[in-house]
């Protein structure tokens, strides 16, 4: 069998990454110290037990994959790389994956560590985990952060995970937020078309592979095949019983039940990713909730976003920037150097970093770029900078905006595209969810590319010997 979290927290508490933390309070306490520990160097993952109010035991993870060396170690890549190295063996590494997906499918099987508790009728109870109000303005306290809301399509059957908030309303209730267009919501968007409430279960503690790859564009209804194409063995699913769907077998917490199609309860608002409560509270979709099920000393897994960089932030950049540096290239986009979202920005602000090869190449790029999936959604900025720039080095980027860039003629807007109603900078309520993204051409002009002044730089072969000459700048 798979390794589990609790086999996952093993690894990371040998490594020294893991801080255990006892007596915080779920009411903001928690939630605090996890935004805390995002800005400390090294940032261990966070174990939070003996919760105020509740039995040691039931326990809450965070930061799990806040770090470089934690999200190798969760997807097997390779240790000490960064930059554009990493970038490349993380894009290379999804096409591998991609291609071993039929080689992976979940294997389903009738027992596992997660039917260890099984709770039905009145005791069905959220509040037994100590579950966090992680931010002081949050509309209440959140079970789902870094989950997996597990859904079906009513007509080809086929099973998705997508990573989406879940609030509690009351102990047999959750709110459900959906941003239109994602997986899941258009399975309940069918359920409900024909009328009926939509099956739904949300596991809230598991290994982090599989909140990680519930939260990445993959395509439609892969994530179980992906999991087991990164682990390099299926994942073990257990049928649950009341809506059929299936659950991994040693998750810590799984919920069971159902989105009816014509309730709504106010959720949010919710500190979110980009750094403000930008949804106010709004009606949104429920769960009312038939069994929850889950393992003895429980842990519930929280990513909570907040003002990055976050819990979230790097993870995002490092596998968004990878997917969409494939998707470009099969978009026919050619001598590509890399692309990089900001971990600031996240897909807000998109660097590309091209060899200029004709005219029209870089507008090619990086309208190309705001507009494909991993970035269509909310993107702002793209900047397309020569093959000379580090895209994920932001000093080397802003240096070429600030130098090669000429406002008149390098920045385009276009309008009317796809936002969301996270969207900080749009007015509540609003007709419409659009907004607007700038190309920002940072690339030297390409009709005089060859008479561009000289960068004031030093031949490599002069600075090792600088290196060699002088021991204290070496390495
Ligand atoms: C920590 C975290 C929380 C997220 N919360 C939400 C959410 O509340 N609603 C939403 O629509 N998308 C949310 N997302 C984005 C989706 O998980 C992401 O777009 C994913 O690809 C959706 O799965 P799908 O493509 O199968 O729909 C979140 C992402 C992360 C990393």
């Amino acid at each position: 069998m798979a390794e589990d979290l609790r086999g996952w927290l093993e690894r990371v508490e040998k490594r020294g990454e893991l801080e255990k933390l006892d007596s915080a309070h779920w009411d903001t306490e928690i939630g605090c110290l996890t935004a805390l520990n995002w800005k400390r160097k090294p940032s261990p993952a966070l174990l939070f037990d003996n919760i105020t109010g509740y039995p040691r035991g039931y326990r809450v993870l965070t930061g799990s994959t806040r770090t470089p060396s934690r999200v190798c170690l969760t997807f097997g890549l390779p240790e000490g790389l960064s930059g554009l190295p990493l970038l490349e063996v993380v894009r290379r590494k999804f096409e591998e994956w991609e291609s071993k997906l039929e080689s992976y499918p979940p294997k389903t099987v009738s027992t596992g560590p997660v039917l260890e508790n099984v709770l039905s009728g009145k005791d069905v109870d959220l509040l037994k985990f100590p579950v966090p109000k992680w931010h002081e303005e949050d509309g209440g306290r959140y079970i789902g952060t870094g989950d997996a809301v597990i859904t079906r399509d009513p007509e080809t059957g086929q099973v998705n995970s997508g990573t989406y908030r879940v609030m509690v309303q009351d102990r047999q209730t959750t709110g459900l937020y959906i941003s239109p267009g994602r997986h899941g919501f258009l399975h309940l968007q069918k359920y409900h078309a024909a009328g009926k409430p939509c099956p739904v279960l949300v596991s809230v503690g598991h290994h982090p592979l599989v909140f990680r790859i519930s939260c990445l564009e993959v395509p439609f209804g892969t994530e179980f095949h992906y999991m087991g194409a990164v682990r390099g063995e299926p994942v073990e699913l257990i049928t649950e019983e009341v809506t059929g769907l299936p659950m991994p077998a040693d998750a810590e917490i799984v919920i069971a039940g159902w989105v009816p199609q014509d309730k709504r309860l106010p959720e949010g608002p919710f500190g979110e990713w980009h750094g403000y409560y930008a949804s106010k509270e709004r009606p949104a979709p429920i769960i009312e909730v038939e069994r929850i099920y889950h393992r003895n000393n429980p842990v519930l897994v929280g990513s909570p976003p907040g003002r990055p960089p976050s819990d979230t932030s790097y993870f995002m950049v490092l596998m968004s920037s990878a997917m969409l540096f494939n998707e470009l290239t099969k978009a026919g986009v050619p001598d590509i150097r890399g692309v990089y979202f900001s971990e600031v920005g996240q897909q807000q602000f998109i660097t590309i970093s091209i060899k200029q090869r004709y005219a029209g190449h870089a507008r090619q790029a990086a309208l190309l770029t705001s507009q494909l999936r991993r970035a269509s959604y909310m993107n702002r900025y793209v900047v397309v900078v020569d093959e000379d720039i580090d895209p994920t080095d932001m000093d080397d980027v802003m240096w070429a905006i600030a130098s090669r860039s000429n406002p008149e003629t390098g920045i385009d807007i276009i309008r009317r595209t796809r936002s969301s109603s996270v969207d900080p900078t749009i007015r509540k309520p609003a007709e419409a969810l659009f907004n607007s993204r700038a190309i920002i051409d940072a690339c030297k002009p390409f009709e005089w590319i060859d008479e561009f002044p000289k960068t004031v730089t030093f031949r490599p072969q002069v600075v090792s010997r600088m290196k060699d000459k002088f021991r204290s700048f070496a390495g």
